[in-house]
């Protein structure tokens, strides 16, 4: 079965973006940035909440770009609206469980969890999200989007891999354990 991969960058305080859902002060250059380039290859497919979506434009995409040209791309949302007619958009109206749960079941590469945290959150909490790729920066935010959103549900994690970068930035693999 392809396995669901959250994978993202955090502070050490467990953030990944300020309140105003912006992201300055995590590190953008370093040896961490073409690994994570390179480990885009792993997948074909993205998961991502409107708010992820969205905060790409930041970053100069325009409504309706697919910002992994490689992958398809599902965006949770109900009140989202792209013009957009790129095969590789798929605007997903309702609760994500079944499409990843659909998603699972197809031959492919692993299923990339972009975030935000709320989506993170929901998939934590119904026990979606097989793998955690966690970029540590070295920074606290104090306040912001948590990596879990609202979710407090308690999982236990076996690590993979670990791997510090000169950055300072480290780079963790867990298998979540739901049992
Ligand atoms: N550090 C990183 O690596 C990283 C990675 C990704 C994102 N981010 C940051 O995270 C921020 C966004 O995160 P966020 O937690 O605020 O929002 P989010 O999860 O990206 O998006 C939330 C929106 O997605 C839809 N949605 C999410 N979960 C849903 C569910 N279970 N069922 C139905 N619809 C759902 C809803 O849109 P509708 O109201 O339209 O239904 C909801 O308002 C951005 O600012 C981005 O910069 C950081």
């Amino acid at each position: 079965m392809r396995k669901l991969i959250y994978h993202v960058a955090t502070t050490v305080d467990g953030y990944i973006a300020h309140e105003d859902g912006t992201t300055k002060g995590f590190l953008e250059e370093g040896e961490h940035i073409p690994d994570y380039l390179e480990s885009l290859k792993e997948y074909d497919a993205v998961i991502m909440g409107k708010k992820t979506y969205e905060a790409g434009y930041d970053f100069g995409m325009k409504p309706g770009d697919a910002p992994y040209p490689n992958m398809m791309h599902y965006i949770i949302s109900k009140t989202l609206h792209l013009d957009t007619k790129d095969e590789r958009i798929e605007i997903i109206r309702e609760e994500p469980i079944g499409l990843v749960k659909k998603l699972k079941q197809k031959d492919g590469k692993a299923i990339y969890l972009c975030g935000g945290g709320a989506l993170a959150g929901f998939l934590l909490e119904n026990e979606m999200i097989d793998e955690l790729k966690l970029k540590v920066n070295p920074v606290l935010f104090g306040a912001g989007i948590k990596l879990f959103g609202k979710s407090n549900k308690q999982v236990n994690l076996v690590t993979i891999d670990s791997k510090l970068y000169k950055s300072g930035v480290t780079l963790s693999t867990y298998k979540l354990s739901y049992t």
